[in-house]
C-alpha cells in the first residue's frame, strides 16, 4: 500500500494557499483540502490545486441520510480528488450509499474513508452525553469494522488506534492518521500525537500534517524531514 505524507492545507483563502504551495518547486506533495478552505473558495480550488498536480484529500466528513450523501458523493466524484470521508457514526447503510454515489460510471473511483470518533471526542462526553456506554476504544474499533463491512477503504484515526484497528481490520486496512508533530517541535491543541517515525512504527499508512509544515519558518525543509522520517529514507 502507498505510504505517504499528507499536507493539511488549513488556509482559509486560495491566496495564502498558493502562496504555500509555490514554495514547493520540485515536489508535489499530497494535500488535504478541508472545510474551511472549500467552503470559502469553492470547487475551483479543487480543480486549480489538482492543475498544478497534486494528489487531494476532500476532507469534508459528510454526515446526511444515506439518499442526500449518495447525491452529494455523486457531485463530488466529478472534482477528480484522489481521496474523501464521512462519519462513520452515519451507519452502514449510509457508507453504503457514499460509496455508490462516489463510483463513476466505468467503475473507478478515489478512495473513501470514515471518520470513527474525532479525537476532541473524549469518552467521559461520549457516554454522558451520546449515551454511548461503552470503552472509547470499542466503538473505535467497531465503527472500523463497518466501515469494513461497508467496503470502504480505511478509516480516520489517531496514530495511536491505528494498530488496533489493523489488528480488527486487517493490515490491508487503510488508516489516516493526523496527530503527528516532531520530537522537538509544539504540540499545539494536539493531545495524543506521535513522531513521523513511530506512526511509521505503528503501521499507519497516511499520516496528515498541518502546523508543523504549515507553519514552519521552512516550510519545504520541514516537509523534507516529515517524509524522511516517515518513510525512512
Ligand atoms: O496542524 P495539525 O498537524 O494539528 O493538523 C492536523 C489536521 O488533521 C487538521 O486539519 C485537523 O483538523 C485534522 N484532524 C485532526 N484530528 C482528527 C481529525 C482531523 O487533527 N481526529
Amino acid at each position: 500500500m502507498a505510504k505517504d505524507v499528507i499536507i493539511a492545507c488549513d488556509f482559509s483563502s486560495a491566496e495564502d494557499t498558493f502562496r504555500f504551495l509555490d514554495r514547493f518547486t520540485e515536489e508535489k506533495p499530497f494535500l488535504k483540502i478541508g472545510m474551511e478552505l472549500f467552503y470559502a473558495e469553492g470547487p475551483s480550488i479543487v480543480r486549480e490545486i489538482k492543475r498544478r498536480g497534486h494528489k487531494i484529500f476532500l476532507d469534508l466528513k459528510l454526515h446526511d441520510i444515506p439518499n442526500t450523501v449518495k447525491k452529494a458523493m455523486s457531485v463530488l466524484r466529478n472534482l477528480d480528488v484522489d481521496m474523501t470521508n464521512v462519519h462513520a457514526a452515519g451507519t452502514i447503510d449510509m457508507m453504503r450509499a457514499a460509496l455508490e454515489g462516489l463510483t463513476r460510471p466505468d467503475g473507478t473511483r478515489p478512495l473513501l474513508i470514515a471518520v470513527t470518533q474525532l479525537t476532541s471526542t473524549s469518552e467521559e462526553r461520549m457516554q454522558r452525553e451520546l449515551l454511548i456506554n461503552a470503552p472509547i476504544n470499542d466503538t473505535i474499533v467497531r465503527y472500523a469494522e463497518n466501515t469494513r463491512e461497508a467496503g470502504l477503504d480505511g478509516v480516520v484515526c489517531s496514530p495511536l488506534e491505528a494498530g488496533m484497528v489493523k489488528a480488527a481490520c486487517g493490515s490491508g486496512f487503510m488508516t489516516v492518521t493526523p496527530g503527528v508533530r516532531f520530537a522537538d517541535g509544539d504540540k499545539g491543541d494536539q493531545v495524543r500525537i506521535t513522531t513521523p517515525a513511530r506512526a511509521a512504527e505503528i503501521g499507519t499508512d497516511y499520516i496528515v500534517v498541518g502546523r508543523p509544515i504549515t507553519e514552519a519558518p521552512d516550510p519545504v525543509a520541514a516537509y523534507r524531514r516529515c517524509m524522511s522520517e516517515f518513510l525512512g529514507r
